[in-house]
């Protein structure tokens, strides 16, 4: 379905949890989701009633998002019954790849198409004081028991951060020799905990282009503007929220884990849809998509959402 300003939407992430087994200085608060906070997040069944509805109102591809999608239980369920639906192209989903090494295979079987794994530093002391939680080794081993399961084209996702991995853009476009894996700088955006942070961490993707003039340009893809180092085996991607804002090209919705659909990540306008069926649950999301504002605002300042980026799910 088109929205109000000519955009075909077709591309659905839904959050799964905001849960999370990391806390990533820049998303989460260091005490995780308070339980308090902790409202309640859709139910598998609910996932999937959600996800044929968009299916119906044109989606065709979905992401799966958190949080952190790995912690939430019944993932495979809701991954089965999502790849069931009749008119579903493809079924994405992003993660922080701690958990890969038990659910690669059983994510493989239950239909997942593609894996997006986040990334951000090389380094095992950087990568444990960024997430607090995590350890490199596990995420390094969660990215070979995806490929071992047969997850082809992995992307890697790596929020830019400067003085923080800047240093490390070279060792990052490296891994792009000799793995056909894309590679993806992502500009950081003010929102949560990272709003309140120095301009020197908020870096434009061109950073990457500035350094290493010799990347070539390849054909864009989707939000990504591509690039290449020559003989390289994968693909480097800039994702420019801020600097180069890709609104007018957008084709996504976005559905929180407490089921309320945001046409944009940073406005504050939200449909709730628990509790809604059929017809009804359809033409809500018509009514989300009608809605979808033209862009956001991020380039003067912060995003408007009041929300935290584990409830929206990146
Ligand atoms: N800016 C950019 N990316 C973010 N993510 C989380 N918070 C931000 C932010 N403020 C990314 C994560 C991960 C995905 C889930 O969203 O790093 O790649
Ligand atoms: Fe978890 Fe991803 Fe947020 Fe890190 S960025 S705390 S991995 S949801």
């Amino acid at each position: 379905m088109q929205d109000a300003y000519g955009r075909q939407i077709d591309y659905l992430r839904l959050s799964v949890t905001d849960l999370c087994n990391f806390r990533c200085q820049y998303c989460m608060p260091p005490e995780g989701v308070k339980k308090q906070q902790h409202r309640a997040i859709l139910s598998v069944e609910e996932c999937a009633e959600i996800a044929g509805a968009a299916v119906r109102c044109g989606v065709g591809k979905i992401r799966l998002t958190g949080g952190e999608p790995l912690v939430r239980r019944g993932i495979l369920d809701i991954c089965r019954r999502l790849r069931a639906l009749p008119g579903l192209e493809e079924l994405c989903l992003t993660t922080n790849g701690s958990l890969l090494p038990q659910l690669a295979g059983p994510l493989r079987d239950a239909g997942v198409d593609r894996l997006n794994i986040s990334l951000d530093t090389l380094r095992p002391d950087r990568f444990s004081r960024l997430t607090r939680l995590g350890r490199l080794e596990d995420a390094l081993s969660g990215i070979r028991a995806a490929e071992e399961a047969g997850f082809s084209r992995l992307k890697l996702d790596t929020v830019l951060i400067g003085r923080f991995n800047d240093d490390e853009i070279g060792d990052f476009l490296q891994l792009t020799l000799d793995h056909p894996w894309e590679v993806r700088f992502i500009e950081l955006m003010p929102m949560g905990p990272c709003a309140a942070w120095d301009k020197g961490c908020f870096l434009s993707g061109e950073t990457v282009l500035e350094r290493y003039p010799a990347l070539e340009p390849l054909e864009s893809q989707g939000v990504a503007r591509r690039y290449r180092l020559p003989g390289a085996k994968g693909s480097v991607g800039l994702i420019s929220p801020v600097s180069h804002d890709f609104c007018g090209s957008c084709r996504r919705i976005r559905v929180t884990a407490d089921g309320h659909l945001k046409g944009c990540l940073h406005s504050r306008e939200e449909i709730p849809l628990r509790g809604l069926h059929g017809a009804e649950l359809e033409a809500a999301i018509r009514q989300g998509i009608a809605q979808k504002p033209e862009r956001h605002r991020l380039a003067l300042g912060a995003s408007d959402t009041p929300r935290n980026m584990n409830q929206i799910g990146g």
